[in-house]
């Protein structure tokens, strides 16, 4: 007697049953499809987004140089202008300068949110693995970052400490989006230091960075620790959400650790854990299981 197996990779062939499962995949099928077809678009609209954000950022930076030579040439011609009309003259210009640089500032913050945004869209989209010098790709990015904060802020200093394991050698890894992510927490790590020293005295605080990697039975760990401000608990809760951000003045977009995340956990399979001591200290430890490449 001819019997015919009943389940096949896991799909129950009973009639009732199979009409249910291709109901349910072509289901799952139709909701990816929306799911690419939204990324392709929010990708799309970013980009076309971009143009005009660059001329309200760079026309409102002119209109702000404007402002200054206007400000300049009405310095001499005080002459029959009354006192009042000076001072409206005088608020009108303050007035100008201060509703331009919010222009400014915000088309910035936007520009920052959607080059960040793109650039995931992309990284999910485009997953490049190549044998990569683990240790090295560390190592440029923590000194990158580094550099990248003092050119900023010259007054910046600290104490690198670093330990790298030289059995982990070449690793497959996406070293572009895992270069972004360092970069990401090491930037994090000089913000916090920074933070930190501001708020006390001078000269009594040193800020050091220490930075390990480690072969792991499934691949390798990245822990880089900061003697900064710490993470409150309330806080630590929310700080892989988009958009969340605990920095002043616009200066944060929130996208940094939830694309951190995304690049750690969604592209490489790995964990991203963080331990942090209110006031003290924080540390961001990466794992992620990786083949050894020759
Ligand atoms: N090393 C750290 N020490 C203290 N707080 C941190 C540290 N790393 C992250 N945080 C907290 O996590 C929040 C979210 O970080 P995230 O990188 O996502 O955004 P951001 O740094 O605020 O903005 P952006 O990355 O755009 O500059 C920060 O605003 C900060 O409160
Ligand atoms: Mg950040």
């Amino acid at each position: 007697m001819d019997v015919k197996p009943q389940v096949i990779n896991g799909i129950d062939l009973e009639p009732d049953k199979l009409v249910m499962e291709i109901e349910r995949l072509h289901a799952i099928m139709l909701e990816q499809e929306k799911l690419a077809s939204i990324g392709q678009l929010t990708a799309g609209i970013l980009h076309e987004i971009r143009n005009p954000l660059n001329f309200i950022i760079n026309f409102s930076k002119i209109s702000l140089s404007l402002v200054d030579d206007m400000k300049e040439i009405l310095g001499k011609v005080n002459d029959g202008v009354t006192e009042d009309d000076l001072d409206e003259l005088t608020d009108i210009e303050t007035n100008l300068s201060r509703n331009l640089d919010k222009i400014c500032e915000n088309g910035e913050r936007a520009m920052r949110i959607m080059v960040n945004m793109l650039a995931q869209s992309k990284e999910i989209n485009a997953e490049i693995f190549e044998p990569t010098n683990l240790n090295q790709l560390v190592d440029d990015f923590l000194k990158l970052a580094y550099q990248g904060v003092r050119g900023n802020n010259s007054d910046f200093n600290l104490t690198m400490k670093t330990s790298f394991d030289k059995a982990i050698g070449k690793v497959n890894v996406d070293a572009h989006d895992l270069g972004r992510a360092i970069l990401n927490i090491v930037n994090n790590a000089c913000y916090a230091m920074e933070d930190k020293r501001k708020q006390l005295p001078a000269g009594t605080y040193s800020p050091q960075i220490e930075v390990n990697t480690l072969k792991t039975a499934t691949g390798f760990s990245v822990s880089i620790k900061d003697n900064g401000t710490g993470i409150p608990a309330a806080v630590k809760e929310k700080i892989f959400k988009p958009f969340f951000t605990t920095k002043p003045n616009n200066e944060g977009t929130g996208l940094g650790l939830s694309m951190t995340y995304d690049i750690i956990s969604k592209i490489h399979k790995g964990t991203l854990e963080v331990n942090s001591v209110d006031g003290e200290s924080t540390e961001f430890i990466i794992s992620i299981p990786a083949t050894t490449a020759n």
